[in-house]
Parts: C-alpha cells; structure tokens; sequence
C-alpha cells in the first residue's frame, strides 16, 4: 500500500528532548543513557507514525523505549505524538537501524526488539533493502539480553517466514511462539498504525514472539564506519516497490 507523505508536526513544539539522530550517537551507546530513569529498554525497528512508543510507553512507565526510523518526515511526526504526552520513557532516533543494532548497541543491552509491518521492498532488485535480513538478525540476537523477546508482525506472509527462518538461523532464539492480537477497545487500542489499518481492511497479519536463548552470540560489533552511508536512506521516502 502506498504511503502518503507524513503531516508536517506543529512547529511550535519542542522536539528536542524526543528527537535524536543516530549518526549522533555514540558508539558504543548504552541505550539507558538516554532515558531519564532506569529501566529495562525495548527498541522498536520502523516506528513510523509512533503509535507504538506512545502506548506501549504509558503503559510500562517503569521500561524505556527508542524507536529508530529511517524517513526524517515520520522521526519528526513521531517525535511530536511522543513530545505531546506526559511519560517521559519513550524517544524516537532518526537514521538507520543497520547502523543502530550493528555499529552501536553493545551486547544484551535490550529487554525486547520490536518489528512491525516493515517494508516488504517487493521488487528483487531491491530485496537487499528489507530490514530483517540474515545479516541484521544475528544482531538483534547479540544486543538482546538472555530472555530478552524479538516481536514481528507483519501482513507479508513470504517476508514473515523468510525472517524467521533467518532468526532460527542465528541459533539465538527459542523456537517461535505464536502472539494474539486482542480486540480493540478504542480507535487507536492497535499495536500500530499499519496494524490498525490492516486489521480494519480484514486481512490478515501474521505474529511471532521469539525469545533470546543462552548460546553467545556468534558476531561482534561491526566498525560504524561500514554503514556510514546508506542509500536507503534517500530512497526511504518512496519506491517501496
Ligand atoms: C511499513 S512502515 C510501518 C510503520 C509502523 N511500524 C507501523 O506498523 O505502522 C515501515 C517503516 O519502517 C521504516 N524503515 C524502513 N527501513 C528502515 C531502517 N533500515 N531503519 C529504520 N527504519 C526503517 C520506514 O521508513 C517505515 O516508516
């Protein structure tokens, strides 16, 4: 489905406080450092509109969340629902999660990783661009702290498939156990927005939990200077094939 370009956010709110970059951050990042409270930290992959960060953040005041989102048009929208509402748990970094979850997260930092209806990228030539690929899995294993969970949800049968079977791959993560979507209470009760739309269309979407094992991981931090430049990073806007 073709997305239609992000609502510029009020230009009277204050972003700083919400909105990072992650070309700016260090490497390594302690993800902790950049919540005011301590607390378990969840990384949420493509956060698009935020719906995700704003709810899941109210709901778990004690936990922090940081999303990461390639598009700036949607790090700013979501930085602006995140800077409207009162919990402070929740930031959103504008860049790639490539360079996030392989350059600068260390080992088991996170308590979950959150992947919801990422890109298909259709077109084989630019399959290369799908986020969960077998060379970005092994680090989402690396940086997920034992019993830590990865959560995917998509409406991509063939892409939900292909990702756990590169996630078994790594021999990080107990097998997959099936998640349950429960009944909306309210116009915005859905895990995201595409998941919103998705379910209100009558199609359907397929869920996987899959918990981080005991076993090391097999791969280390790769040198930030690899993914200094992305293409995807100007393509991101559109052509999603
Ligand atoms: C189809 S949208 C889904 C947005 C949201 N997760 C939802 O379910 O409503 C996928 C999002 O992932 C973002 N994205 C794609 N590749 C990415 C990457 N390498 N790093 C960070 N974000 C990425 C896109 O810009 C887009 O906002």
């Amino acid at each position: 489905m073709p997305r239609r370009p992000p609502k510029k956010p009020d230009p009277n709110l204050d972003l700083s406080t919400h909105l990072l970059r992650v070309d700016g951050l260090p490497s390594p990042l302690e993800p902790a450092s950049l919540f005011p409270a301590a607390g378990p930290v969840e990384i949420e992959v493509g956060s698009g509109k935020g719906l995700f960060l704003a709810n899941a953040s109210t709901a778990a005041p004690e936990r922090n969340f940081l999303g990461v989102e390639i598009a700036p048009g949607y790090a700013r929208l979501c930085a602006a629902r995140l800077a409207r509402q009162p919990a402070a748990n929740a930031r959103i970094a504008e860049g790639d999660a490539n360079r996030l979850f392989r350059c600068l997260l260390p080992d088991a930092c996170l308590a979950a990783v959150h992947v919801y209806f990422p890109d298909p990228w259709w077109k084989a030539r630019h399959r290369k661009r799908r986020v969960l690929s077998q060379a970005f899995l092994p680090h989402v294993g690396r940086v997920l702290d034992r019993g830590g969970e990865l959560h995917i949800w998509t409406d991509v049968e063939e892409y939900f498939h292909e990702s756990i079977d590169f996630a078994r791959g790594t021999g990080l993560f107990e097998d997959p156990r099936d998640e349950q979507a429960k009944p909306a209470e309210h116009d915005l009760d859905y895990r995201t927005h595409f998941e919103r739309r998705t379910r209100l269309a009558g199609q359907p979407v397929w869920r996987a939990a899959l918990r981080r094992n005991d076993r090391p991981a097999g791969c280390n931090r790769e040198p930030p200077a690899d993914l200094k430049t992305n293409p995807l990073e100007q393509t991101a806007e559109k052509d999603r094939g």
